[in-house]
């Protein structure tokens, strides 16, 4: 039998932990229209740490033979995320912005990995740029009608990807790229290992998050 592309087996190896994540009391109470846009704006600053984590590691492995196929300039997305947070926190947010506990941890571990481990890398690269490009679409039509940003405007442009006129398209070349990963079976089996752990690290900023915001009753 010819064994799965492995764009298959991590997407399949995280589909449980997805469905968890997006059902997770935060996210179903944010995009339930059930909080304010403080939590919204919140939620986006968390990113900022994440995004920057690992956006600040993309220079040093664009030459790197294992991850640096999976930098590319038209997922960047620190600028947006700061052009929205202007738009939602005001100016000077930088000096107030924090990460919570679950993000500073999520963040340090993009950071490490990124020092130590390319292929690591791409597991946290895949984890949050394929999602943002699929379900992140999602999330921006629900923004820009419960909290009432313009259409691809401040406030939302973390999810638009100005530079990919075809997203279907740039999905299918990545996931190429994830089939051809560079490196063998033992540690595709620990890259599948660390999308699950991205995955986590997500559901703990959601868990957070949610402390932060509980519901009112
Ligand atoms: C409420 C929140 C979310 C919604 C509505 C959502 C929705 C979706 C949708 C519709 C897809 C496309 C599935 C397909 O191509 O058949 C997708 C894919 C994906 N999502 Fe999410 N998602 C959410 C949260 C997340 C989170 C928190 C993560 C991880 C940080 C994530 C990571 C991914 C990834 C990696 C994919 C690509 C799967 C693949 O094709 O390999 N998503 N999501």
């Amino acid at each position: 039998m010819t064994p799965s592309p492995f764009s298959t087996v991590i997407r399949t190896a995280s589909h449980d932990q997805h469905t968890e994540a997006e059902n997770s009391t935060f996210m179903s109470d944010l995009l339930g229209g059930r909080l304010g846009v403080d939590a919204y704006a919140r939620y986006t600053e968390q990113l900022w740490f994440v995004y920057r984590a690992l956006e600040d590691a993309a220079q040093s492995l664009a030459g790197d033979p294992v991850a640096g196929p999976f930098v590319r300039a038209e997922l960047l997305r620190v600028a947006e995320l700061e052009r929205d947070l202007d738009h939602l926190l005001g100016a000077g947010w930088q000096q107030r912005s924090a990460p919570l506990p679950a993000t500073a941890a999520y963040a340090e571990r993009v950071a490490e990995v990124a020092r130590t481990w390319p292929a690591g890398y791409v597991a946290h690269h895949y984890t949050r740029y394929l999602g943002d490009l699929s379900g992140g679409q999602v999330i921006r039509g629900i923004a820009e009608k419960t909290w009432g940003f313009e259409r691809k405007g401040d406030g939302v442009r973390f999810y638009v990807f100005e530079g990919i006129g075809n997203p279907a398209a740039f999905k299918r070349e990545y996931r190429e790229l994830l089939d051809a990963l560079a490196v063998d079976d033992l540690e595709k089996q620990r890259v599948v290992d660390e999308c699950r752990n991205a995955f986590a690290l997500n559901s703990a900023v959601f868990a957070d998050l949610g402390a932060a915001y509980p519901l009112s009753a």
